[in-house]
């Protein structure tokens, strides 16, 4: 089946990319991303993208007017394409059965019966957002019971770039996984994706499976992943109180070929939109097929990643003398990463929430993230665990929390300064003139371990980094550490 034209819906994180990569690979194709959200669209018609990872910007501009565009006319593109890719977002579930646990499939669900309106000819549908095991044949269902006699193929190409390093993982993926149904059809829809990816992807690292493995593989290698953080994040407690240190302990277990050296960096705690949603999403489907024992295996993930963030904050708190009333603390880094300007469920969302419930002064600095967005954080944040706890008035966190667009304002005066992001700009300031604008003693709570502790003790700081014990530490544990 020769794929002239694509559409995909939805233009955020993942459609965004993905679809300027296809374009760039595949220049005898048109591929449009269509959106709901008409700011976002025109935003992508422009060079200020609503999506920030490096080197985007230099793809999209190559391809844009040439093969990709980016519209708000759904039906037109959905009617126009041969295949249509689904990258709409699948927030955990807000209301309802399922609150606080499941996937929220109601814009998949939306998408699918728009299309089932819109589609004159035959269509293939990819599966692009992560989704609950067997989504695919409710997509089917509702497919085949709004259309007018036209048929179509529901793949699942499940995506596994990660935000900040989108491009390098798209031009060059570990694997590509496609899960259809084994029908003569299923499998030439299979080949036609395939098609589109052996531009660029060696043959080899295309994997062909069954539709439901190829949802669930998406949901156990986040789970896979999240769980290798929560690990090494649960070994910087113990080191911590024991004397011993994280960033070492971490070298030498990932020196074992079997154990592998990535993802094993402790840090305030894993953030993003799709860590916790996810597994969040695997412990309710364990629970619906009656598997309580798998759900707590994986709930366990989550609390360990919840208790590294409060844990932070309470050091925070008891290292400045047991209050943080009124005090300036700098907060630098938003992002849940660095290079992006995505700040979804990340930790310093809930480092500067328990701060200012400790009535702290937060001066923020990201340079990345919108000061829009970090109000919008704060004021709409939630914990899955407690659904119904409200978050902060507005007035009362607009009143506590001053962002700034340059670092060395937002330390002035302060009594701590946070490292929440690992920015590679942070390594890179004048730190002593950092440490000449703070109150003293100047503390440093570096939570990401990307500065030389020496370093900056010399300076004058002190300071505390995640699962970097000293014996002082074992052996003393006052309240306030030193
Ligand atoms: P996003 O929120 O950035 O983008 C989703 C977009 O879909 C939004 O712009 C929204 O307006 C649009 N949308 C929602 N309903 C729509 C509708 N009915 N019609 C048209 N547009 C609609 O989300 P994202 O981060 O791109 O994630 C999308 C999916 O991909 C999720 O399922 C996520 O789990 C998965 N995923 C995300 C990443 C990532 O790094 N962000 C990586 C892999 C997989
Ligand atoms: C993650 C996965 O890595 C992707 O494969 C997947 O496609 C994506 O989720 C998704 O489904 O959305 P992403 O969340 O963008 O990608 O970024 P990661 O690099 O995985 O980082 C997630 C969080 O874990 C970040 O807060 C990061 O700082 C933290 N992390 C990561 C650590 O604290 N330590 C590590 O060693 C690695």
């Amino acid at each position: 089946m020769k794929i002239r034209r694509v559409a995909c819906i939805g233009a955020g994180y993942v459609g965004g990319p993905t679809m300027a990569v296809f374009a760039d690979k595949c220049p005898d194709v048109d591929f449009c991303v269509v959106d709901i959200d008409p700011e976002k669209i025109a935003q992508w018609n422009t060079d200020d993208l609503p999506v920030f990872e490096p080197g985007l910007l230099e793809v999209v501009k190559r391809v844009r007017g040439r093969n990709l565009s980016f519209s708000t006319d759904i039906d037109e593109a959905i009617d126009s394409a041969e295949m249509i890719l689904l990258a709409v977002n699948t927030p955990t579930k807000e209301y309802g059965v399922g609150r606080g646990m499941a996937a929220d499939l109601k814009f998949v669900e939306r998408c699918a019966r728009q299309i089932g309106r819109a589609a004159r000819t035959n269509k293939i549908v990819v599966e692009k957002s992560t989704l609950p095991v067997r989504t695919a044949e409710a997509i089917r269902t509702i497919l085949d019971s709004c259309s007018n006699g036209v048929r179509f193929q529901v793949l699942s190409n499940p995506e596994f770039l990660a935000e900040g390093t989108a491009i390098r993982d798209l031009l060059e993926p570990d694997r590509v996984l496609i899960g259809g149904d084994e029908s003569p059809e299923g499998a030439a829809a299979i080949e036609a994706l395939a098609g589109l990816y052996e531009r660029w992807v060696a043959p080899d690292r295309i994997i062909r499976t069954r539709v439901w493995s190829s949802e669930l593989s998406k949901l156990t290698a986040n789970a896979f992943l999240a769980q290798r953080v929560s690990s090494i994040n649960a070994m910087s407690a113990l080191c911590e109180a024991t004397g011993a240190d994280v960033d070492e302990i971490a070298k030498s277990v990932g020196m074992d070929s079997r154990v592998g050296p990535k993802f094993l960096k402790a840090s305030v705690g894993f953030g993003g939109s799709c860590f916790q949603k996810d597994i969040l999403n695997l412990i309710y489907l364990c629970r619906h097929y009656g598997l309580e024992e798998v759900a707590r295996y994986w709930e366990q993930v989550i609390r360990l990643n919840d208790y590294q963030k409060r844990r932070f904050s309470k050091k925070v708190v008891q290292t400045l003398f047991n209050t943080v009333s009124d005090k300036k603390i700098a907060v630098f880094g938003w992002a849940f990463k660095k290079d992006t300007n995505d700040s979804r469920e990340s930790a310093a969302i809930y480092i500067a929430d328990d701060l200012l419930r400790d009535q702290a002064a937060l001066q923020v600095y990201d340079p990345r993230v919108s000061p829009k967005r970090i109000v919008h954080d704060l004021v709409s944040v939630k914990r899955w665990d407690d659904w119904d706890r409200p978050a902060l008035p507005e007035d009362e966190i607009r009143s506590r929390l001053t962002i700034h667009d340059d670092p060395y304002a937002a330390v002035k005066d302060a009594h701590a300064v946070l490292v929440l992001t690992e920015w590679d700009e942070f390594t890179g300031y004048d730190w002593k003139r950092i440490h000449d604008t703070m109150q003293k003693p100047a503390f440093l709570f570096d939570g990401r371990n990307i500065l030389g502790r020496k370093a900056m003790e010399d300076i004058g700081f002190c300071v505390y980094q995640v699962g970097k014990g000293t014996p002082d530490d074992a052996a003393s544990l006052e309240p306030w550490g030193r």
